[in-house]
């Protein structure tokens, strides 16, 4: 997994396009600045920093989920850029239906019960749409996948969950057409949930599935400089700030060269009260083994030693959130197939260093993405350890590949789901032909984007 391709020039191309006052983003390159300057090796700054800054989950959760975070604020949900079962739309959800019927037919479960469907982090719903809308369908890649298709579209239930209002109302909204369908009346529902924290009760048996969830669930990062590992801390700053600091305070100011050092609980409460507008940040760097917490945690992680290959470059990213949601799975279900889609981290943690270190210069709570490309094997390590056994990782665009034959017997109504998808055809009417080659072309591209996503399966 350690080759440039075409999404990553694209994804960089559209970072250029969404904020073109912004200077290009370089990954390590760029930050190096910031490493030399931000590096705190002094034991009793190290120590007011770690009073005074927020840990960098922290920090994500409110740039993310707070009332004015990301996921909160945007009108169109992800800064506009539709993710890639929205522009994919239907045959990234037909893509994945088929391959839970191949899960179902292969992996062999005591008497083959009746699955129960859980998607986390569901954001918009187009996958949950295109997935249901599959399994009430006519056509099948493979018809020989009788059992499946009669177990899935007779005995299945659907959670659909997210844990964002936001999102629930988006989801109330795309999949309305299937709340009413007579053929799976109350099968279908949408919960409000904690992906890495719920209890479902005990269902037999699960297929559990999410696309860009791990990406933007609490994440710590450790960096290598020079051999040292450090922990990323972010402290909050308001130049303008005129007031009495403490001692240490100012000691630490004049050590890495900032004004204003905006106190964690400081912070905090501007936030609630509206005021965090003039709030900049700094990423600051500790040795790690300062970091009680972070340190603790990559001990028991083997795979943090990736951090010094190509894929990584010197950053590495611990989803502090994984354990809670293998655990959470086995609480709810007894068997079952988890598979969790995600960017991986490649090109020497080029977007990793963007998201952690480089775009602190721009960055304005509730205006940028802070989502991180992820390990699998970390990923795997995690999911072992709470008694899941890998099936596969693959890229998704092999996944994909595999089902573009399903293009073929595309009717009428999954172009125009492709259409209303897309949002730049919405409401304007082409011929059959136009629409079937248009969706062809666009697919061509967003498959080979698709290289660059793990699809994780595990079963337990
Ligand atoms: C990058 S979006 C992906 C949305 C959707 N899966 C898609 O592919 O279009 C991440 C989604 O995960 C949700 N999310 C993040 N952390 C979560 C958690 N702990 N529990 C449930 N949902 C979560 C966010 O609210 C958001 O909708």
């Amino acid at each position: 997994m350690n080759n440039v391709n075409l999404g990553f020039l694209l994804s960089m191309a559209a970072e250029a396009l969404l904020d073109p006052e912004r200077p290009f983003l370089q990954g390590r390159e760029s930050a190096e600045e910031y490493l030399k300057r931000f590096r705190v090796n002094d034991p009793e700054d190290i120590e007011t920093v770690l009073k005074t800054s927020l840990r960098f989950s922290e920090f994500q959760e409110i740039g993310l989920y707070h009332k004015s975070g990301l996921f909160n604020t945007m009108v169109d949900y992800q800064h506009g850029m539709p993710m890639l079962p929205q522009a994919l739309s239907p045959l990234f959800g037909k893509a994945m239906t088929e391959y839970f019927f191949q899960l179902y037919d292969d992996i062999n479960f005591p008497n083959s019960p009746n699955p129960t469907f859980l998607e986390l982090g569901a954001g918009q719903g187009f996958l949950a749409h295109d997935l249901v809308a599959h399994i009430l369908s006519k056509s099948f890649g493979n018809e020989k996948r009788v059992t499946s298709v009669d177990a899935f579209r007779k005995e299945s239930k659907f959670i659909i969950t997210d844990r964002i209002q936001n999102s629930l109302g988006l989801l109330r909204r795309e999949l309305s057409d299937l709340l009413e369908d007579e053929r799976i009346k109350g099968k279908v529902e949408i919960q409000k949930l904690d992906a890495l924290d719920f209890s479902l009760g005990q269902y037999q048996y699960g297929i559990i599935f999410a696309n860009e969830l791990v990406d933007a669930t609490p994440t710590e990062l450790i960096v290598n400089m020079g051999g040292e590992y450090y922990s990323i801390r972010v402290l909050p700053l308001n130049p303008n700030m005129e007031s009495e600091e403490p001692a240490v305070i100012k000691k630490l100011s004049s050590s890495i060269g900032v004004k204003g050092i905006v106190p964690e609980k400081k912070f905090r409460e501007a936030l609630e009260n509206g005021y965090s507008d003039q709030i900049k940040f700094v990423p600051v760097f500790v040795p790690l083994k300062y970091d009680k917490f972070l340190s603790h945690h990559a001990a028991r992680l083997s795979s943090v030693r990736n951090i010094n290959s190509d894929d990584f470059g010197g950053i590495y990213p611990v989803s502090i959130g994984l354990h809670g949601l293998f655990t959470s799975v086995r609480r709810s279900f007894q068997h079952g197939v988890v598979v969790l889609i995600d960017y991986y981290s490649f090109h020497n943690g080029h977007h990793n260093w963007n998201k952690a270190v480089n775009q602190f210069r721009f960055y304005r709570i509730g205006k940028m993405d802070i989502d991180f490309q992820i390990d699998p094997q970390q990923v795997t390590e995690v999911a072992s350890k709470n008694g899941f056994e890998q099936v596969s990782v693959q890229s998704l665009r092999d996944l994909v590949s595999r089902h573009t034959g399903l293009i073929q017997d595309f009717e009428m109504n999954d172009l125009l789901r492709w259409a209303t998808a897309n949002r730049q055809l919405r409401g304007k009417q082409y011929p059959e032909i136009i629409l079937r080659r248009g969706m062809q072309m666009a697919y061509e591209t967003l498959i080979s984007i698709a290289e660059g996503y793990a699809v994780m399966t595990y079963k337990f």
